[in-house]
């Protein structure tokens, strides 16, 4: 199986995974707007070991989002090599990527995400038997710092795995989803592999995606809540790298940008889809001049016609 994180142009733009943010509508959505590659949202290694319809299910995705990575979560090494042989052959996406930065409570005090960071034994045997079901390139995400243990010590223990790409969130287990970015780290860590590191944390808008990419040096950046309120950021920051300068979406490109994803999302999911559009509706449209008279009548559309008159409230 080729793999693909060494055909991509650099800088990388991904779409980070985001759970009950990164279903296959707003992948599309997000792919429409220039990122390179995405992430699914989490998906537990235990489910898809025994072969758990509704995970394959919601698992599923269109060719329009390759390269689409599948995470997987879990603390149990026995489960990964099932679990990846499973996301091959029944999901057949591009990649699959192991989580080692989830601070979820649920996720966290059994051992996964995250707290996979403090235990290199563990980690090493879960990325080997993941790489045993699998001939797809796996990569991992984990976090800049979690208690005592540093990205780059992390990464210095595991680097001689056969490890495709890295994801880092910078910032520490302490620091949640706020704060600081700790360029430094991701830097080092770029200096002792030659994978792509993608760096993520706080990107926020074009400028932002150019300072991360100057201050460490990444191969590219993965960005999460940034691509909610903009999914087109990743093709600002494209022009802006390339151009020095970027197009301001207007209020019509926004509205056109939301009316698009909810058909995507229709198309995805009929009914459902639009009620679960709800949610990225209130993200497009947030500290807008009559944000609650509209959130109001947003959190009730029951169709894309619904939220075209919605919008032309705006
Ligand atoms: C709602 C939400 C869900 C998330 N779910 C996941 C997940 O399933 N897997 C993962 O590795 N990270 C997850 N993250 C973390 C993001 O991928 C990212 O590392 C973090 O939000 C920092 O990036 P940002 O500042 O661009 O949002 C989630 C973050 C948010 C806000």
């Amino acid at each position: 199986m080729k793999n693909f994180w060494k055909k991509i142009n650099k800088p990388i733009f991904a779409l980070a995974p985001m759970a009950g943010y990164t279903n296959s509508s707003f992948r599309q959505i997000c792919k429409a707007y220039g990122t390179d590659v995405v992430y699914s949202e989490l998906a537990s290694a235990t489910a898809l070991n025994f072969e758990g319809k509704k995970t394959i299910e919601f698992l599923g995705f269109e060719k329009s989002e390759r390269p689409y990575i599948v995470q997987l979560f879990g603390n149990d090494p026995k489960y990964f090599k099932n679990a990846s042989r499973v996301i091959t052959e029944k999901i057949k996406p591009d990649g699959i990527d192991i989580n080692m930065g989830c601070p979820a409570k649920k996720v966290f005090s059994n051992g996964s995400g995250a707290a996979l960071m403090n235990d290199i034994e563990k980690v090493r045997e879960i990325i080997k038997e993941t790489l045993k079901g699998t001939n797809l390139p796996v990569s991992i995400k984990i976090r800049a710092k979690v208690g005592n243990v540093t990205a780059y010590k992390f990464i210095k223990k595991i680097k001689d795995l056969p490890i495709s790409a890295i994801m880092i969130h910078g910032r520490s287990l302490k620091q949640g989803f706020a704060g600081d970015i700790n360029y430094s780290q991701i830097k080092k860590i770029k200096s002792i592999v030659s994978i792509p590191v993608l760096a993520n944390g706080g990107i926020n808008n074009p400028e932002d995606a150019k300072k991360m990419l100057e201050k460490t040096g990444a191969d590219g950046i993965g960005i999460a809540r940034g691509a909610l309120t903009k999914p087109w950021l990743f093709s600002q920051s494209k022009e802006l790298l390339k151009k020095g300068e970027y197009q301001e979406f207007g209020i019509d490109e926004i509205k056109k940008a939301a009316t698009r994803h909810a058909k995507m999302s229709y198309k995805s999911k009929g009914k459902h889809g639009i009620v679960e559009m709800r949610k990225y509706l209130l993200w497009y449209f947030r500290g807008f001049e009559n944000a609650k008279e509209i959130r109001k009548e947003l959190v009730k559309v029951e169709s894309v016609r619904d939220i075209e008159k919605v919008l032309k409230m705006i």
